[in-house]
């Protein structure tokens, strides 16, 4: 079985919605919900853990939207207060795991589905020696490698926005990865185990696990599961909720 840690303890800042992104109104409902709603429409979810901003975490909380009754039916949502950076919150809700495996989630990608939630799953059952399954896109934009941003060269305006292309780089086995990302909770906790500066400079929870020595195994993803980071975002993933069927 299955624990579902959902990230949503962020602010936001890009967005700049003026409250935390993760309960920000998405078509219709709290961003978070969407997620939720995915998640605990899977057959294999056990349990969800939501690492929500501390302020957020007290039960009593009046802007809390009531995400225990989004969960699985036996009411097995629970919320941990979250951390400074992501990496501590999911740190945070990780330490109520219980079960063999662990999905990580970014609340800032509504767009999951429990098709690919159960896919991820499967392929992590079917694969006894990988320690985690993740979701990513082909990069289809064409990549170059320019030298380091601070060696930027001024502009017209004064701004240090030109940068030197060094080369382009092969596309075609690059991935960009995104959530949610299905681990061995055992595997998981023990790349965890690093500095706190490391595990904090780490931009997914599988890097963690491939610095280990864990073999990741990235599932392709067909259908749009963007990243809500600017009110463009916003526009967009509203858009695409709006229009699923349901
Ligand atoms: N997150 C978290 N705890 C933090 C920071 C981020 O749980 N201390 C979560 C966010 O809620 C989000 C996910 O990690 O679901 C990805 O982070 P990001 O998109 O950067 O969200 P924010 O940090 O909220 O946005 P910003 O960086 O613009 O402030
Ligand atoms: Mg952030």
């Amino acid at each position: 079985m299955l624990t579902a840690v959902i990230a949503a303890a962020g602010s936001g800042e890009r967005l700049g919605a003026g409250g935390p992104k993760a309960f920000v109104p998405l078509a219709g409902r709290p961003m978070i919900e969407w997620s939720l709603d995915a998640f605990a429409g899977c057959e294999s979810v056990a349990a969800i853990v939501v690492a929500v901003p501390p302020s957020l975490a007290d039960a009593s909380s009046p802007r809390l939207p009531d995400v225990r009754q989004v969960g699985p039916g036996d009411g097995v949502t629970t919320l941990v207060a979250g951390g400074a950076t992501r990496a501590q919150s999911v740190s945070n809700a990780l330490a109520e795991v219980e079960t063999e495996l662990v999905a990580i989630h970014d609340a800032a990608r509504p767009l999951v589905t429990s098709e690919l939630i159960e896919a991820l799953v499967a392929d992590l059952e079917a694969n006894p020696d990988v320690a985690a399954v993740i979701a990513a896109a082909p990069v289809t934009d064409t990549v170059k490698r320019a030298a380091p941003k601070s060696s930027g060269i001024f502009d017209r305006a004064g701004r240090q926005n030109l940068h030197l292309v060094e080369e382009t780089v092969d596309r075609s086995v690059l991935w960009a990865a995104q959530t949610p990302q299905v681990f061995r909770t055992a595997a998981l906790r023990a790349a965890l185990e690093v500095d706190e500066a490391t595990r904090d400079a780490a931009t997914d929870e599988a890097m963690l696990v491939e610095t280990a020595g864990g073999t990741v195994l990235l599932r392709e993803v067909t259908e749009p599961n963007l990243k809500v980071t600017t009110p463009e975002d916003l526009k967009v993933a509203e858009l695409l909720l709006s229009e699923r069927a349901y």
